[in-house]
């Protein structure tokens, strides 16, 4: 269907199951197990509600804020995910590019299907982009990769994901194996030791260390001058030790659900994790970015209200660059920012840093 028929970020993804190849729509859309979480994290979002204020004016309502520092257009990142190049032979590129057009920060994963280069190679001069990391065995392949993001210009942050010791058990995946669309997409390094038995999921694992603690954050921490966030923090002790070991933020996620099934909504672990900062005077002393589920504007200021900084997307995206390359990446981008002014006026408020929790019931939400 023509893109102008693409009204919510559903629609891309309805097209994208029907044309994508059977095994890059299993890989985009697995989660772990029974797909609990992956439904969670989605769920939750439908028991909060909103108590908007009204006689505000709300002309002049702006998306506009920032996020480590950086301004952006909303507070809505593009999430790291592999293999984008399975959807599209643009791959991270066009989605670079319609991030760069639109003012909105895209994480580049360490599993991109595109050249770090040629990624940031592909933004807009002053356009932001955060690097998503996955410590190697090998911590000289981590170190060159921490040296490649201090020279690019676009690089604004480092999130290391946490969540990943073992890649979680994503069954849709793993019956479809490793097609050779995908064997030709993984590029990355020693090839011959994938292990190419077990679905695209498990392939990628080999890349990853298991054995990554809090002594592998100082040292990142120590071994840069750029933001370091602790991406796939799942309770609020660990966001209390991240505080301690000094990182700028960090991501609440379960990596869109394909990690530990029953691991909770990050959303659930917002709300839980505010008050704990709050309590200890620690929630000026760190960001909280939240992801995992987001699909409506409505969405991410509830998570706004919530606490967090900003919030990031991943399938949406891989779904709307796969169908429509570039194109796709900018009317999902303008998509979500309409929703979200849409719903900032009818509640009554003008600007991001208006939004707290007393614009939310959350009676459904707690009586879970
Ligand atoms: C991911 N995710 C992910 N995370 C990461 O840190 N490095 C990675 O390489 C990937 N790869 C990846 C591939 C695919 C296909 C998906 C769907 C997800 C997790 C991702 O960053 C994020 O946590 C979730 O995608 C958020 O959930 P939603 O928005 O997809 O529901």
């Amino acid at each position: 269907p023509p893109i102008g028929q693409m009204f919510n970020l559903s629609d891309f993804e309805s097209v994208a199951k029907q044309t994508l190849t059977p095994g890059a729509w299993a890989y985009y859309s697995s989660g772990a197990d029974d797909e609990i979480s992956l439904r969670e994290n989605h769920n939750s979002y439908l028991r909060i509600f909103f108590r908007p204020r009204v006689l505000v004016d709300v002309k002049d309502v702006s998306t506009a804020t920032t996020m480590l520092g950086v301004p952006t257009a909303a507070p809505f990142y593009i999430t790291a995910t592999a293999l984008a190049k399975l959807g599209h032979p643009d791959g991270e590129l066009s989605i670079a590019r319609g991030a760069g057009n639109e003012n909105i920060i895209q994480m580049i994963s360490t599993l991109a299907s595109c050249s770090f280069d040629d990624i940031t190679g592909a933004a807009l001069p002053g356009q932001s982009q955060w690097f998503q990391l996955y410590l190697n065995p090998d911590r000289s392949i981590s170190r060159k990769m921490v040296e490649a993001c201090e020279k690019a210009p676009s690089i604004k942050g480092i999130f290391l994901t946490v969540d990943a010791p073992q890649l979680g058990k994503r069954e849709k995946d793993m019956r479809l194996k490793f097609d050779d669309d995908a064997d030709a997409i993984v590029k990355k390094g020693d090839g011959d030791k994938i292990d190419r038995s077990q679905g695209a999921t498990r392939a990628l694992s080999s890349f990853i260390d298991m054995q990554v603690t809090w002594k592998d954050i100082d040292a990142l921490k120590k071994s840069t001058n750029l933001p370091i966030v602790i991406k796939g923090i799942q309770r609020y002790e660990d966001v209390i030790l991240a505080v301690e070991h000094g990182v700028d933020a960090v991501v609440l996620s379960n990596h869109g659900g394909r990690q530990l099934d029953y691991a909770l909504s990050p959303l659930e672990v917002l709300a839980e994790t505010m008050p704990e900062l709050r309590k200890r005077q620690l929630d000026d002393k760190i960001e909280v970015y939240i992801d995992g589920g987001v699909r409506r504007g409505t969405d991410v200021i509830k998570a706004l209200c919530l606490g967090a900084k900003g919030v990031g997307l991943g399938r949406p995206f891989l779904y709307a660059n796969s169908s429509y390359g570039e194109d796709g990446v900018i009317r999902a981008i303008q998509v979500l920012k309409e929703e979200m002014d849409v719903a900032m006026r009818l509640m009554g408020v003008n600007r991001i840093e208006e939004l707290n929790e007393s614009f939310l019931d959350m009676k459904a939400f707690h009586g879970r």
